[in-house]
């Protein structure tokens, strides 16, 4: 079945189930769960988090038209601000006209730190962890007996001096391979495990053992192109001069990712991804050259096409966390049929890629306000419900203003009753 479904933000809630359900090939206790508004019950979220008192929702909705690897996606999207889901769709209905997107992700490689302080010699006690590699990966591969049965676990143990403001520093680097998961409990029990018989060896003294979420061993790269034809050649040059003003001022660029995390962040907490370490990774990365740089790069083809790539470090799992206990989860998962982590990270680049050019094409054109007010306004009027129908539609009538609030159509429908 094709993700491109004509008309599907004009249906209602039942046919819209319907639909994903022969998609995804739900049952009825995901229908079930997908309508609960939230999913969660206070029993499950108490033992989520701490001194639970309730469970917030956010609207969760499906992003449609994309097709990623010649495999077509419905991909669900958590996300409260308007016009992201609509864009993307709207981004990813011009992608499939060249054949959508093309992802790779990386094998799932995290690195674990483990700071070595109080010591003398720190390339002699480098070089000692060395000689000892295999046992601290023996050590470190005896805490998951899952990952070393599928081939998995510590892959290498490196190490650094880095000078710091307290002095030279002996870092060392444990680098596992997390298959499916996105591995922070593993790594974090895997360093604490490893630390005794490091000092040991080095004489030192293990302060941190922990994992960077600068994850560059675990980048995915996308790739798209847009046909001129789709989108117009003025629009292909003015996107590029927009890329240049993001790759040129910080101002600009930081909002610039902002637009990418958008899709990422909304995917990431459709699936219950660790959205922070997700967010953090993905700007460092972006400062990796030391000036912080765009996550997505754009260019011109031949053609005249534009090409459009994005690389970003993703540490996602499809085990582990709350993917095996959050029923919506377990849903949201099971629409976008992901068999792996990797495939996972391959769905959110491409996301966040066409998000990026979604806002460019929206800037570069009718400006961002247009989309934004009107399905704002649509919030107002929702707001504003059945006995305040009329705020509602001044609200839409006004939209193109810039500033709808309640307040504002308010103000404009006791102007217009004035004047009657
Ligand atoms: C709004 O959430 C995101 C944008 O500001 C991104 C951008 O400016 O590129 C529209």
């Amino acid at each position: 079945m094709k993700s491109s479904i004509s008309k599907f933000y004009q249906m209602g809630l039942k046919q819209r189930l319907q639909l994903v359900k022969k998609f995804a090939n739900l049952n009825n206790n995901d229908l079930r769960v997908l309508k609960s508004c939230g999913g969660l019950s206070f029993k499950s979220a108490n033992v989520m988090s701490e001194n639970v008192i309730g469970t917030m929702a956010i609207p969760l909705g499906i992003a449609t038209n994309f097709l990623i690897n010649e495999r077509d996606y419905l991909i669900p999207m958590v996300i409260e601000e308007p016009s992201v889901i609509a864009a993307t769709s709207n981004a990813a209905k011009i992608a499939r006209v060249k054949g959508g997107f093309t992802a790779i992700a990386d094998q799932s490689l995290m690195i674990g730190q483990i700071q070595v302080v109080d010591l003398q010699k720190l390339l002699v006690s480098g070089e000692k962890v060395l000689e000892t590699k295999n046992k601290i990966i023996e050590i470190a591969n005896t805490k998951s007996r899952t990952l070393v049965n599928k081939g998995a676990g510590v892959r290498d143990v490196i190490f650094r001096v880095i000078d710091t403001i307290q002095g030279k520093m002996l870092i060392v680097e444990l680098i596992i391979d997390v298959r499916d998961a996105m591995g922070a409990n593993i790594v974090n029990t895997m360093c604490e495990a490893v630390a005794p018989y490091i000092e040991n060896v080095t004489g030192g003294r293990a302060l941190l053992k922990i994992l960077s979420n600068y994850t560059t061993k675990r980048l995915t790269r996308a790739s798209v192109v847009f046909s001129k034809e789709e989108i117009g050649s003025e629009i292909v040059n003015d996107i590029l001069l927009a890329y240049a003003f993001a790759m040129s001022d910080q101002y600009r660029c930081t909002t610039h990712n902002k637009g990418v995390m958008n899709g990422v962040i909304a995917v990431a907490n459709a699936t219950g991804q660790d959205s922070r370490a997700i967010e953090a990774g993905a700007h460092s990365y972006a400062a990796r050259n030391g000036k912080y740089s765009s996550l997505t790069s754009w260019s011109k083809d031949n053609n005249g096409d534009l090409i459009g790539s994005i690389e970003i470090p993703l540490a996602v799992g499809i085990v582990g966390g709350i993917s095996s206990v959050h029923p919506l989860v377990k849903t949201c998962l099971k629409i976008l049929h992901v068999k792996k982590a990797q495939d996972l990270a391959c769905v959110m680049a491409s996301v966040g890629l066409a998000q990026n050019f979604a806002a460019l094409y929206a800037l570069v054109s009718e400006g961002i306000q247009k989309g934004h007010m009107s399905l704002h306004a649509r919030n107002v009027a929702v707001i504003s419900g059945a006995k305040g129908k009329l705020i509602g539609i001044v609200a839409e009538i006004i939209a193109d203003e810039g500033n709808v609030t309640t307040h504002r159509a308010k103000e404009v429908l006791k102007n217009i009753k004035k004047q009657r």
